[in-house]
């Protein structure tokens, strides 16, 4: 009797496994094809296939940048781009999974790990040769954080200095800019913050709405000067969704939910309820 209950639970165990592998070879014998094909392979929801066939949008995301993304209390990512994109996929009628992971990988994993990136990124032309971007949602520019008695004050006074910056990020891409700059790579800003403390770089560059947060958490510490000043000079950036490079349908439906969470004020209440709190 016994016997038998154990060789019904190994029979069960292994068909279990059985039809777990079977549909993760199907699934990745799809991707490959999808590979092939390239960018004609468009995520064709309506006749069930792409990225959304199976109703889930795998979301990635760096939860190491508060306002946008942050690891909450219960170990899950929060902030305003993890609501933001559990409202678009309540739009498009989707259960929306995230994945938290190195900023730096985002952008490769898409179509593959991922289906989407959510991660305050910002639209750049090098990006673009990589994937698609969603209407852009939000305005940012990079700041920069000093130690509270540092005397650096403008971007000459940038020159020659060690930078703590995220990773893979445009303020990463500016430090390379900077004449005998060294930019210190960190995978969390708050990280780079932490040194900026503990005196290991002179400066942090970081994008506007982490730098008031940290500013905010550190203030008899650190210093915030906006890189849109005169003194500094940096460019505006926008946030958008990184997408799979030519699934038009996708993006069509990402943008569409966007556009109706932008006109019904779920957009402006998630502002407030995240950024301007
Ligand atoms: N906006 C910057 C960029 O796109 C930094 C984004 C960092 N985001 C994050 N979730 N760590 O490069």
């Amino acid at each position: 009797m016994k016997k038998a209950a154990i060789a019904l639970l190994f029979t069960l165990t292994l068909a279990i496994a059985g039809c777990g592998n079977k549909a993760e070879d199907a699934d990745s014998s799809k991707k490959s094809a999808d590979d092939k094909t390239g960018s004609e392979s468009a995520a064709n929801t309506e006749n069930g296939e792409g990225p959304l066939a199976d109703g889930v949008l795998n979301v990635g995301t760096n939860a190491e940048f508060p306002p946008f993304e942050f690891v909450g209390d219960d170990g899950e990512p929060d902030g305003f781009d993890m609501a933001l994109i559990k409202a678009i996929g309540e739009k498009m009628g989707v259960e929306v999974t995230v994945e938290n992971m190195e900023f730096d990988s985002l952008v490769a994993s898409i179509g593959s790990k991922i289906d989407v990136a959510i991660a305050g990124m910002t639209i750049t032309d090098e990006r673009k040769n990589m994937v698609d971007f969603s209407d852009e949602y939000y305005e940012a520019v990079q700041y920069v954080i000093v130690p509270a008695d540092s005397e650096i004050a403008s971007a000459a006074d940038l020159e020659g200095k060690n930078i703590g910056v995220q990773l893979g990020t445009t303020g990463d891409f500016i430090v390379e800019d900077i004449k005998d700059a060294t930019a210190a790579q960190y995978n969390k800003a708050v990280d780079a913050v932490n040194d900026l403390r503990n005196g290991r770089v002179d400066a942090v560059i970081i994008d506007k709405n982490p730098a008031q947060v940290f500013g905010e958490q550190f203030k008899d510490e650190i210093k915030l000067f906006d890189g849109e000043s005169a003194e500094f000079g940096f460019e505006k950036e926008y946030y958008a969704i990184a997408l799979p490079k030519g699934d038009e349908e996708l993006a069509k439906s990402v943008n569409d939910a966007l556009a109706e969470i932008k006109a019904d004020g779920t957009f402006d209440e998630l502002v407030k309820q995240y950024i301007e709190n």
